[in-house]
């Protein structure tokens, strides 16, 4: 079996700040997927949460790739109590598999971060994207498509503000983007700057923001909000926010909130809309809620407990929680893709 081949192509995952935050044994008919906490110590990963997502992600595209070559997959998620990073253990078998014509989209699939065109998602669209997420039955896929966005956007672009007023989070986002095309392919991890699609003169504005001491004296003059009004815009000329929604918040349901939302990507994907994944403001809120505040001011912990139960409004949720949120809709390409660490990068020996 071509498991290599099967791994190559799964490596497309998505993962937060693309930190890539696996490690992958190779054995003859088996995979085990491990987590690396060390990639993505951020505030926005508290307890791995976003990480386990990745996680599902990557396991879905293995499922996916493995169909069109003929095998079949066992996959026990968290297999081991005592070993906690182990995060699936995938058993391969040749079998006579359904192809899975999600497996076109695996390498096309991208965060795209331009500005969408405020066309509504047809009937259609929306049936396939929630037959998509339709083989998780714990979760629920719902979208938000009020005429008015702005609300929801206002919301999610919250978020936009405090990544900039946080020393934390800004620390770990400016230590994650590549800001030549030379850094970007030397790391293979983070994000290029590109993918950012922040034009000039913006792009300077954001450069000086890198700077922690430059960026102190930009909050004085109320830069970060006015960057999160920016963003809101944007994002208020979407077709649609979604959300993933779920009643628990263990382990096992971020992984299998990963798998639901590559499936639902890789068919956006396939259907010519553009997704943006929108997760700072229900991270954030998972920490606070675990009653984990180090690192965020009471000012910003209100602001993001505020933000949180108005988003959840706004989808109606009243006893779920969001583990996964994005914006749809139709866009150009976007300027630049992300890189990923090369096979041998990922296995272990
Ligand atoms: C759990 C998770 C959270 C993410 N949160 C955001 C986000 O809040 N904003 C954003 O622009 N992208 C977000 N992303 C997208 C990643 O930055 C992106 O997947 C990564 O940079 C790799 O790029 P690609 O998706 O184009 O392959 C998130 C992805 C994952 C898996």
């Amino acid at each position: 079996m071509d498991l290599k081949n099967i791994i190559n192509l799964a490596n497309y995952a998505p993962s937060g700040d693309n930190c890539q935050p696996w490690k992958i044994k190779l054995e003859q008919n088996r995979a085990l997927l491990f987590n690396v906490p060390e990639t993505d110590l951020s505030l926005y990963n508290y307890k791995q949460q976003a990480s386990l997502i990745a996680h599902g992600a990557l396991i879905e595209n293995i499922a996916i790739a493995a169909s069109t070559k003929n095998v079949s997959c066992e996959i026990s998620i968290l297999p081991y109590i005592n070993r906690p990073n182990l995060v699936a253990e995938i058993n391969f078998s040749p079998e006579n598999v359904h192809p899975d014509p999600l497996f076109s989209s695996i390498n096309k699939r991208v965060t795209n971060r331009k500005p969408y065109k405020a066309i509504p998602l047809s009937a259609k669209e929306k049936s396939l994207l929630m037959e998509a997420a339709g083989q998780f039955p714990n979760f629920e896929l719902k979208f938000y498509e009020g005429e008015n966005k702005l609300p929801a956007a206002n919301a999610f672009s919250v978020n936009e503000g405090i990544v900039l007023e946080n020393f934390y989070l800004h620390r770990f986002l400016f230590s994650h983007v590549s800001w030549t095309k030379q850094q970007d392919n030397l790391q293979k991890v983070g994000m290029f700057i590109k993918t950012m699609e922040i034009l000039p003169p913006k792009s300077f504005i954001f450069k000086l923001c890198s700077n922690w001491k430059i960026m102190k004296f930009l909050r004085l003059i109320k830069l970060p909000k006015l960057i999160a009004k920016e963003n809101a815009a944007i994002y208020a000329k979407s077709s649609a926010f979604g959300a993933c929604l779920a009643q628990n918040n263990a382990q096992e349901d971020f992984i299998a909130t990963g798998r639901l939302i590559q499936r639902v990507w890789l068919t956006a994907t396939g259907l010519g809309l553009s997704m943006q994944p929108l997760m700072g403001i229900p991270l954030l809120h998972l920490k606070i809620q675990s009653g984990e505040t180090v690192g965020l001011s009471p000012k910003h912990q209100t602001e993001i407990s505020k933000t949180y139960k108005k988003i959840k409004e706004l989808f109606d949720s009243e006893n779920q929680n969001i583990l996964f949120s994005f914006r749809i809709g139709k866009s150009d390409p976007p300027s630049a893709v992300s890189q990923r660490l090369n096979l041998e990068q990922i296995l272990l020996k």
